[in-house]
């Protein structure tokens, strides 16, 4: 057999392996635990800024839990570009290792070099984790009160383009990349999606597809969107192609149609940095990452390493790390902490010029700010 059939055979094989994971997968109540282990991953370029500053928010929030062992904080090492690149792997096992051990994890962004660096180029740290956790919900708050917009993201986070972005395969002047679409990833980033909806009151789901055109992928996705839908029939769903929805979202007389938007993996990537940018810049949004067993919260931006070198680190926006502590707070069950947070954040946001440069203010006085509010 030609050895592209033979890798193509042993995807197919591997993709196999992972639905029967999925179905095995049945979640782990977090009220259960006595003592729930919070994993700090910083990062590379600005992620240890933020850290810092939404550490220190934490530390100060959480005191009592912290005292009486309700929660741990947990520092993983060597989730490094350095490291990574050292070790030739996106997520080096001995730091998978060590996160298995946590419930949940704040992460900071990680670098991910492309085909042009220096560095070999090893594959994106938060797919590995993604992957390797199965965080398959990608939920990602967006609001501008003033304009009326209060979205919520579900970005499938496992599969589509994603799964096999570091498999595809190059013959003789041409490269093939493969998009997987199963039915049970499907039905569970759906799931999440609708209950989302339901349990917010009714909320509008909005399913977005390039249908007509990846007929299978797509086609399984939008076909069992509805199928879903059907067990929420208080849930009102409608659909839109992604081209048509990158525009609408910009679109003043549309946005706030809204609510909660359902998306395959690549659409949802793009479809948030666009909305995070209409609420004031990817530095300001934060997004959590869910599975049954784990999840994981984490800014939706990059490392930004050009502003580290240039001596800026200083001056990053810690507000998206900040808004992903409270989606995780929310998560762990601490909801009057979260709400405590939300408000000073909101408050600091109007107050704060955060330009990433020496004309505006630096995460210290953002999170002196926040801390004076709490
Ligand atoms: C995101 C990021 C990641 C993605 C990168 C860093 C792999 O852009 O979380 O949106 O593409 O999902
Ligand atoms: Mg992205």
């Amino acid at each position: 057999m030609k050895d592209y059939l033979i890798a193509l055979e042993e995807i197919i094989e591997e993709q196999r392996q992972r639905i029967k994971r999925m179905e095995e997968s049945s979640p782990l109540d977090l009220t259960l635990v006595p003592t729930i282990i919070v994993g700090i991953i910083p990062g590379d370029g600005i992620g240890p800024f933020i850290m810092d500053h939404t550490k220190k928010v934490l530390d100060h929030l959480l005191k009592e839990e912290i005292e009486e062992g309700k929660i741990e904080f947990r520092n993983i090492e060597g989730l490094t570009i350095e490291n990574r690149a050292k070790e030739g792997k996106g997520l080096p096992p001995s730091c998978l290792n060590e996160i298995k051990k946590c419930h949940v994890l704040l992460k900071g962004p990680t670098e991910t070099p492309d085909a042009r660096a220096n560095v070999m180029n090893i594959e994106s740290a938060n797919v590995a984790l993604r992957r390797e956790l199965d965080l398959f919900a990608n939920v990602r708050p967006v609001t501008i009160p003033q304009k009326n917009i209060d979205w919520i993201f579900f970005r499938e986070n496992t599969e589509g383009e994603y799964v096999l972005g570091s498999k595809g395969i190059e013959l003789e002047g041409m490269a093939l990349d493969f998009k997987v679409t199963t039915d049970r990833g499907t039905e569970r980033i759906c799931e999440a999606a609708f209950k989302y909806a339901k349990a917010k009151g009714n909320l509008k789901v909005s399913i977005v597809t390039k249908a007509n055109i990846m007929k299978k992928t797509d086609g399984k996705f939008l076909k069992i969107c509805y199928e879903v839908a059907q067990h929420y029939p208080s849930v009102p769903a409608d659909d839109w192609y992604v081209d048509i929805m990158a525009a609408n979202l910009l679109n003043p007389n549309r946005q706030s149609e809204y609510q909660v938007i359902l998306t395959p993996n690549l659409y949802g990537d793009i479809l948030t940095d666009e909305a995070a940018q209409l609420q004031g810049g990817v530095g300001t949004a934060g997004s959590g990452n869910i599975g049954d067993r784990y999840a994981m919260f984490e800014a939706i931006h990059g490392s930004a390493p050009r502003m580290v070198k240039m001596g800026r680190g200083k001056y990053a926006n810690p507000s998206s790390l900040l808004k992903a502590a409270e989606m995780m707070l929310n998560h762990i069950g601490m909801t009057d902490k979260a709400d405590k947070l939300k408000a000073a954040l909101d408050e600091t946001a109007k107050a704060m010029k955060m330009t990433g440069k020496g004309d505006g203010n630096t995460g210290e006085d953002y999170v002196t700010m926040v801390l004076s509010k709490i």
